[in-house]
């Protein structure tokens, strides 16, 4: 099977941003290495992936060329979309010469992605048509929908977190998102839009390192992760 990923990189990066920074966060580093570096190297690490698409923001190509990634593997990066959905659309229309088997769709934000969970997003794509890992959630969930007073309490047994990377057949997925492209909603990952294609989507576990890099604190939390230091 061909397998290619796409990482999704071209959000402005603005939330994680510490006084209108000067560099997006996808560019900061973590341990001396940027974010989207430390993703890309991550699926360069699993030797089944035959193709790595970087989506950037058309204002950061002068901050991914700085990256100074190479890799025969590594495809040039496209210009992303004012959505993570339209992001994710550019990337899959940028494989579609390619043809590949199977695509994995992941947030650049994620750089702490460990290769046993690529491997098992694979691994369970080959008997439906999609896998995402997910967490239990923990926390009691409300249900407020003008946030304030509480109108409910979710049964947190059915609730799963969802992460990246989501994997799927790549034809099934492509046909998904172009027909999604053309409705009026807003889809938040790529299961999501799988689901309302009525594809088949199975969870394996996610892992609790996979942590998606948001706020700026969450910087602060990726560097104690590197130093084993996961409080
Ligand atoms: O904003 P959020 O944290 O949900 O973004 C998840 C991922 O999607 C990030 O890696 C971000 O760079 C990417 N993204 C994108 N294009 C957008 C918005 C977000 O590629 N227009």
């Amino acid at each position: 099977k061909s397998i290619a990923v796409i990482v999704v990189a071209a959000g402005q990066g603005e939330r994680a941003s510490v006084n209108g920074d000067a560099v997006p966060k996808q560019y900061r580093p973590i341990g001396g290495k940027p974010v989207v570096a430390r993703t890309v190297a991550a699926f360069l690490d699993v030797e089944a992936v035959s193709h790595v698409l970087p989506v950037i923001h058309a204002d950061h190509d002068g901050n991914f060329a700085a990256l100074d990634l190479a890799d025969a593997r590594l495809l040039p990066p496209v210009s992303g979309g004012a959505s993570r959905q339209a992001s994710v659309l550019e990337g899959l229309k940028a494989l579609e010469p390619l043809q590949p088997d199977y695509v994995l769709i992941h947030d650049a934000a994620r750089p702490f992605v460990p290769r046993a969970l690529i491997e098992a997003v694979i691994a369970a794509i080959a008997d439906n048509d999609g896998a995402l890992p997910t967490l239990p959630v923990t926390d009691t969930i409300k249900r407020s929908p003008d946030g304030h007073m509480v109108a409910g309490t979710e049964d947190r047994r059915q609730l799963h977190a969802a992460q990246t990377p989501q994997g799927f057949s790549f034809e099934r997925i492509f046909s998904a998102h172009r027909r999604a492209a053309q409705i009026e909603r807003d889809f938040t990952d790529d299961a999501e839009i799988a689901e309302w294609a009525q594809l088949r989507v199975v969870m394996v576990p996610g892992d609790r390192d996979n942590i998606k890099i948001t706020h700026p604190d969450d910087f602060n939390r990726a560097e104690r992760l590197l130093q084993g230091d996961s409080r």
